[in-house]
């Protein structure tokens, strides 16, 4: 069964002791999970250590980083490796978040290497893409998002599956809006991304989870959610508050 993968990205908000203490709600108020959900929390790597073993103590709870930097260790001052996360429990990561494309100029080819040399590593990676709200006027959203997912991909084509790689759809305009895309729009941005999936990994692009990103809220999450080639969310501002967020995860 593919079990829906409600993901928070705390992106850069929290002390650690903020961070521990919204974990800990969290867990609890989960408590066991539904069957067919699990959950991710993307903290800062400033409380990883603290916050990966309090989410680990939850069947079904995973932690993951926000980014990391694509080389085994090395010279690279102020970035992570995926080995260092491993260490700490984190086993997931996202690569492509379009705050790291479009704030930090991350381009296509860096962020294939992330995806293949985090899936080499180990780590189960979630390949961010979506159109800006130019490029939705221009109508480029086909173009942008097959470009962003060939490039994203081109490392994994022969080991990417669906427990080892999730999408997630992230319409740059809708991030931290309020401004949701409409059932419509995610529709038909999801049957592109799988279609696209089934063609570059014939034998696992049905399975592999597509996730929904942009202004998901405890009030819209179910009906998102039951949209066909919905297979869950990433959730940024909501997901700061445990109360909000556990309603989203169980929505
Ligand atoms: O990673 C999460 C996305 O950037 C969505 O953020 O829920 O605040 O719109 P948001």
């Amino acid at each position: 069964m593919k079990k829906l993968l409600m993901a928070a990205n705390w992106k850069m908000y929290k002390t650690v002791e903020e961070g521990v203490a919204t974990a800990r709600e969290l867990v609890s108020l989960l408590g066991t999970l539904p069957q067919d959900r699990e959950v991710l929390v993307c903290p800062p790597f400033t409380m990883m250590h603290s916050v990966c073993p309090i989410l680990a103590g939850n069947a079904g709870c995973h932690s993951g980083a926000q980014n990391f930097y694509p080389a085994a260790q090395g010279a690279f001052t102020g970035e992570v490796a995926p080995e260092q996360l491993l260490d700490l429990g984190c086993t997931y990561a996202l690569a492509g978040h379009s705050e790291r494309r479009h704030v930090l100029g991350e381009m296509d080819e860096l962020i294939g290497r992330k995806v293949a040399f985090g899936l080499e590593a180990g780590l189960k990676m979630i390949l961010c893409i979506g159109e800006t709200s130019v490029e939705r006027r221009l109508g480029q959203i086909e173009e942008v998002l097959v470009r962003q997912l060939e490039s994203g991909l081109a490392g994994v084509l022969s080991t990417a599956t669906a427990e080892n790689l999730a999408v997630a759809y992230e319409p740059v305009w809708a991030i931290g809006t309020g401004d949701v895309a409409g059932p419509d729009e995610i529709l038909a941005a999801h049957a592109l991304v799988r279609s696209k999936l089934e063609s570059l990994l014939p034998s696992e692009g049905a399975q592999i989870r597509i996730l929904y990103g942009g202004s998901v809220k405890p009030d819209n999450a179910a009906a998102i959610i039951r949209l066909d080639n919905v297979d869950g969310v990433l959730v940024g501002g909501a997901s700061l508050k445990a109360d909000s967020f556990s309603q989203i995860v169980l929505a």
